[in-house]
């Protein structure tokens, strides 16, 4: 059975996590496929809000198997730290969650090295989560890495220490001020690995392999966004892995002849939390009025997330990069009570209108073109069915996908699992 993808359009935070724990009971296997503890995915049920960083999120259903696959880094303490707020939910995780033995570790050193690298950056700091993310990745394409399969190993601590002492050469060499206590950032980390490796490590590529041979169903689900990729998003202000639909493919062992659908998930608006380019951010009260309705703010770090229009041209360079089969609007809800909605719909760039997303999208190099929409007063937060969605939204739906082609299947109106209209 082909394996299903859903990936973020935008700059993370579109409400990927959401969307997966409503599709979840449709999928056998639900799994990650790259990034790590930058990612912050909520989920609400039950009038209670989860967050999960690693761990996929179809865990709150008991039927699914969640794995974090190869292309993921783990740090194990972030991880425990999910595992513990589970065993307070009483969610039964052992059984069902597996975990990659070629995935790598974050150690607390990949941390330290973040840190110190945004810290010699001054200004041009990408905005990182400070998790270790970038750090981690180098080492993995540096052929330095320590993944969960050496954890079986006798030698793994001498393969860490190995590391642990070059990096610490490489965070003198930033000769920047950072703080920290190694010795007992290493025994929190000793102490998380020692949990992690109380669950069930796999040869990732052959279960999958066998899963989709036996025809079970597998939701891949991504992090981050279309536009933090490490090829096509807004480099150098980016995360270190591909986000977009070739990342589940490298993420899991997954050949490209078996993915089958590709959920493109984006807000009806856009958001970007750290630095770099967005050529549609508001800075005015508009900006701020979406940014507070919509409780704008990172699930991971908490800072306060840059708001903006919708992009269409950011939007159809991520439709096509993926090969989105069908499309998600999430966060409806937070555009009632605008009067006039705004639509980039081509740049002015170099004296010209452009269409498609070019190399350099600074403030400096392009305009928005914009089209405007008029609003809709509803609250759409008691709406089930599609049928009560007010006029002014069908417009502004049926004008998405006549421009990107691809179907609108899912309006999200509110955060919690039942505030979802199927198209
Ligand atoms: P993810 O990283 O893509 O999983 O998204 P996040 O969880 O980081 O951010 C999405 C935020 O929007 C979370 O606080 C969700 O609870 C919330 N959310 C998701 N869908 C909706 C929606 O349709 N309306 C509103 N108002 N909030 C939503
Ligand atoms: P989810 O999965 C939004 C951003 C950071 C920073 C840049 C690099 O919740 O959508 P990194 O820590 O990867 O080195 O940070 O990427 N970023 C995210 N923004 N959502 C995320 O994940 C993000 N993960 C990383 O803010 O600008
Ligand atoms: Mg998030």
């Amino acid at each position: 059975m082909a394996v299903d993808l859903l990936l973020g359009l935008q700059w993370g935070d579109e409400g990927k996590g959401k969307i997966v724990d409503v599709l979840t009971s449709k999928y056998n296997i639900i799994a990650r496929f790259q990034g790590g503890p930058n990612a912050g995915h909520t989920l609400v049920f039950n009038g209670k809000k989860h967050v999960l960083h690693t761990i996929p999120s179809g865990i709150f259903h008991d039927e699914a198997t969640n794995l974090v696959g190869n292309g993921v880094v783990i740090d194990p303490v972030i991880f425990k730290k999910e595992l513990d707020k589970l065993e307070e939910q009483d969610v039964d995780y052992r059984k069902s969650l597996l975990i990659s033995r070629k995935a790598h570790i974050i150690l607390p050193t990949h941390r330290l090295l973040d840190a110190a690298s945004e810290a010699s950056k001054g200004k041009a700091k990408i905005g990182s989560t400070l998790k270790g993310i970038g750090p981690t990745y180098m080492d993995k394409t540096g052929r330095n890495g320590l993944r969960v399969g050496d954890l079986e190993l006798d030698t793994w601590k001498d393969k860490y220490r190995a590391l642990a002492d070059k990096h610490e050469s490489m965070i003198d060499f930033y000769n920047v001020d950072i703080q920290y206590d190694l010795k007992e950032l290493e025994t929190e980390f000793f102490a998380a690995v020692k949990v992690l490796k109380s669950l069930k490590f796999i040869d990732s590529e052959e279960y999958i392999y066998q899963a989709q041979k036996s025809g079970q169903s597998i939701l891949a689900e991504g992090a981050q966004g279309s536009l933090l990729d490490i090829d096509f998003g807004t480099y150098p202000f980016v995360t270190s892995s591909n986000t977009t639909a070739a990342g589940a493919c490298t993420g899991l062992g997954v050949a490209p002849n078996q993915i089958g659908e590709v959920f493109g998930i984006f807000k009806a608006y856009t958001t970007r939390v750290g630095s770099g380019p967005f050529p549609t951010e508001l800075f005015d009260e508009v900006g701020e009025t979406m940014g507070r309705v919509g409780h704008e703010f990172g699930a991971t770090t908490g800072r306060a997330r840059r708001c903006g229009w919708l992009d269409l041209v950011a939007l159809k360079y991520a439709c096509q990069v993926n090969g989105v089969t069908q499309l998600m609007m999430m966060k409806a809800d937070v555009l009632s009570g605008f009067k006039n909605l705004k639509v980039a719909t081509a740049y002015k760039y170099k004296g010209e209108t452009i269409t498609h997303l070019p190399y350099n999208i600074e403030p400096e190099n392009v305009e928005p073109i914009y089209t405007d929409f008029k609003g809709w007063k509803e609250d759409l937060t008691q709406m089930s069915d599609q049928s009560t969605l007010p006029k002014e939204l069908n417009d502004y739906i049926a004008f998405l996908e006549k421009e990107l082609e691809i179907p609108i299947t899912i309006v999200s109106v509110g955060p919690d699992r039942k505030q979802t209209i199927f198209r």
